[in-house]
């Protein structure tokens, strides 16, 4: 499978510095963990040029994720929304239920050529660091996890799968004890045993080569789509959907349809209370210029740089960083960044459960509640993808007592 289809001079590539469109992206880290950078970009070149590693990543992908996920026609979504034709891009049916799985298992298969013996995550939602047990499981490495310990709270099946799976969760009692602050530990603990450990960073964040290695793991949902797309209506999609934390699984449906000019891409982020209050996570929308875990993109920031606390009822989009290849999207035009609030994603979690019969993740939940607002005012002819990037089984218990039901 070729990971990466488009070519090397066009304007979304990052340059030698990691740096998108001259300006984002880049390493803004200690000098210590430049010489691993340094390893790690020129294995995953190595690897990337190297057919022996695309095929048994597709093995993966294939025999063990199941992959390829399915496309599915959402037609009583559409019919009861009255616009554009609703496509589901299945993510919630890889192994492991979140598309978090494809970067988890490439970069297990790039710690095993380096011979880095000792794998460390940093988990949100979980999702990124069940992946990532499981692929140390099948492998058989040693695996840690941070994690904040809010969302350790909100997140307990999740931690309770690591566990079963043979990792090791840390909780993260700094900051507001959420993905950010398990970024920084994992940082910490990465810097100090950089020699036999290998950081899988769960999202297109972090310093270069990160953002660029965990888009081309991710771009396969990209590439799926658009092929069963053309198969099953014999075009492309007008609109590609997806909701955005970190940004991988938008950035994984995005970037094969980079160059598709007719193809509107829109993110979803999470405006948690609402953009007028201090507790959203909407980094694209309301963020500015700036630098958080490695790299320079958009961050939610106040007056003197300091990062400001984020909220979002899904913790998977609970951060205050995004990818910087969104910030150059931005810039460009490429791709459209909306917010969607607590509620709406609430609301929009229960309506696809009944819809269609698929609980979504709480994160997911973000991207059908802008698709909610989106399709009825588009033409009927229209065709929209939306990605369903996981299961939301994680979020049933905190959905429930949001609810009162529990
Ligand atoms: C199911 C699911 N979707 C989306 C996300 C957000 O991450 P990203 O923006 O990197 O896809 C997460 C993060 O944990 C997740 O678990």
């Amino acid at each position: 499978m070729a990971v990466d289809t488009l070519s090397a001079e066009n304007l979304y590539v990052a340059d030698a510095q990691g740096r998108f469109g001259g300006e984002f992206g880049g390493r803004f880290v200690p000098e210590t963990i430049i010489p691993a950078l340094d390893e790690l970009t020129e294995a995953y070149a190595k690897a990337k040029a190297d057919p022996a590693f695309q095929e048994e990543f597709a093995y993966y992908c294939k025999d063990y994720v199941g992959r390829p996920t399915p496309l599915f026609f959402a037609e009583k979504m559409t019919r009861e929304l009255g616009g554009a034709q609703i496509y589901l891009k299945r993510e919630d049916l890889a192994h492991t239920g979140a598309h978090k799985i494809n970067n988890a298992l490439g970069q297990i298969l790039l710690a095993k050529r380096m011979n880095k013996p000792r794998i460390i995550a940093e988990t949100g939602a979980g999702q990124h660091g069940v992946a990532t047990a499981t692929a140390c499981a099948l492998f058989g490495y040693e695996c840690e996890v941070y994690m904040g310990e809010e969302d350790v709270e909100r997140q307990k099946l999740n931690v309770i799968r690591m566990n079963l799976l043979g990792a090791k969760v840390i909780p993260v009692s700094s900051g507001t004890r959420t993905l950010k602050d398990a970024l920084n530990e994992a940082m910490r603990d990465w810097v100090t045993n950089v020699r036999n450990t290998h950081y899988i960073i769960g999202t297109v964040a972090g310093p270069h080569p990160y953002p660029t290695m965990v888009r081309d793991f991710q771009s396969i949902i990209g590439i799926e789509s658009r092929q069963q797309i053309q198969e099953e209506t014999g075009g492309l999609p007008d609109v590609v959907v997806a909701c955005i934390g970190g940004g991988s699984n938008a950035m994984g449906i995005f970037y094969p349809f980079v160059h598709d000019a007719g193809v509107r891409l829109i993110g979803v982020e999470a405006a948690g209370h609402g953009l007028h209050t201090e507790h959203h996570a909407a980094t694209l929308t309301a963020g500015s210029k700036g630098v958080l875990h490695g790299s320079a993109s958009y961050v939610l920031q106040d007056t003197h740089g300091q990062v400001r606390s984020t909220h979002s009822i899904s913790a998977g989009l609970d951060y205050p960083g995004v990818g910087p290849e969104h910030a150059h999207f931005k810039e460009q035009g490429r791709a459209e960044y909306v917010s969607v609030t607590d509620e709406e994603a609430l609301d929009a979690f229960q309506w696809v459960a009944k819809s269609e019969g698929i609980i979504p993740a709480l994160e997911s939940s973000h991207a059908f509640a802008h698709v909610r607002k989106l399709a009825p005012t588009l033409p009927k002819e229209q065709k929209l993808i939306v990605c369903l990037s996981g299961r939301g089984d994680k979020d049933v218990d905190q959905v429930a007592r949001r609810l009162g039901l529990l």
